[in-house]
């Protein structure tokens, strides 16, 4: 039995569940997590270089060529029996929500519904918005109609947000954002800027609303999504984890399912959910 009986009856009465998930969710899919001591994204590359603000601002093409390599690899990947678990939680229980730290679409591919994505989408574009030549033009900042952005100078009024959707995360040139003409970037969150509010507003009211959350495959070292399994257990919910390796969450949680999530969530749907 992977869980007690009576986290399997707290599990089956449980109306509302969070799942929460960070990288190594979509490991078994073939997309490299960031802190693997070997393969990790963040083994091979420093973040500051290809994940930040700054980085964009000195050298744009390299930072969108490295989120293009990135996609390839993402766009090959599909689905792995833990995103189908997840999904076909959804069957069994009154509410899922599930929170990711992942950019990579795994999650609604599979079929899951309520998706909040913390970090974002790699395959979504924004425009990149210099806030320094905002602040500095002595023209007047507006708002894009079409990428949303901060910009300045003219604005094509016959682009529409249509235009934009159809940009693809492709090599090449850095495409513009058809209205201002503003450099694009994918719209993920890097490092040093903030999560769109009204999604971290929805994760944490998740949070606070759930009976049970469950952690897959995260480090738990980036705020404020870190802290989201701790502020559930703070509050009494049923906390269970589902990694590998031990992380700081293990130790305090009902239940630390030491174990890759393609295997162990499956399994866990089968003992308490198929009854
Ligand atoms: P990490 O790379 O920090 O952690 C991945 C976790 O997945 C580790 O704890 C692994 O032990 C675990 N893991 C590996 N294989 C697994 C498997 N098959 N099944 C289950 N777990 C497995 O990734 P995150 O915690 O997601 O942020 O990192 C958080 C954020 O840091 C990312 O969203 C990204 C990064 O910088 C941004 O890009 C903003």
């Amino acid at each position: 039995m992977l869980v007690s009986t009576s986290i399997i009856g707290r599990l089956q009465q449980a109306e509302q569940i969070a799942v929460f998930t960070g990288a190594g969710m979509s490991a078994e899919s073939g997309i490299p997590t960031f802190r693997d001591r070997f393969e990790g994204l963040w083994a091979k590359y420093d973040p500051m270089t290809v994940a930040t603000p700054a980085a964009f601002q000195a050298n744009p093409q390299f930072v969108w060529d490295w989120h293009v390599q990135l996609a390839d690899t993402v766009r090959k990947a599909v689905p792995n029996p833990g995103h189908r678990a997840v999904a076909q939680l959804q069957e069994a229980v009154k509410r899922v929500t599930v929170i990711t730290q992942n950019v990579d679409n795994l999650h609604q591919a599979a079929g899951s519904k309520d998706v909040l994505e913390l970090h974002g989408n790699l395959f979504r574009l924004k425009s990149f918005v210099d806030e320094d030549a905002i602040f500095l033009s002595e023209l007047r900042p507006f708002i894009c109609h079409v990428c949303d952005g901060y910009a300045v100078g003219s604005v094509d009024s016959y682009a529409g947000k249509e235009d934009l959707e159809n940009i693809d995360l492709v090599a090449g040139p850095i495409p513009r954002c058809p209205g201002c003409e503003s450099l694009l970037r994918p719209s993920v969150v890097w490092f040093g800027e903030m999560l769109d509010p009204s999604i971290l507003e929805r994760a944490i009211s998740a949070v606070d609303q759930c009976d049970a959350l469950i952690c897959i495959g995260s480090s738990l070292e980036v705020e404020p999504a870190a802290s989201m399994p701790f502020q559930a257990l703070k509050r009494g919910a049923l906390v269970i984890e589902v990694n590998p390796t031990p992380t700081e969450l293990s130790d305090r949680a009902d239940a630390s399912l030491l174990g890759p999530a393609g295997e162990i969530l499956p399994a866990l749907l089968r003992e308490v959910w198929s009854r």
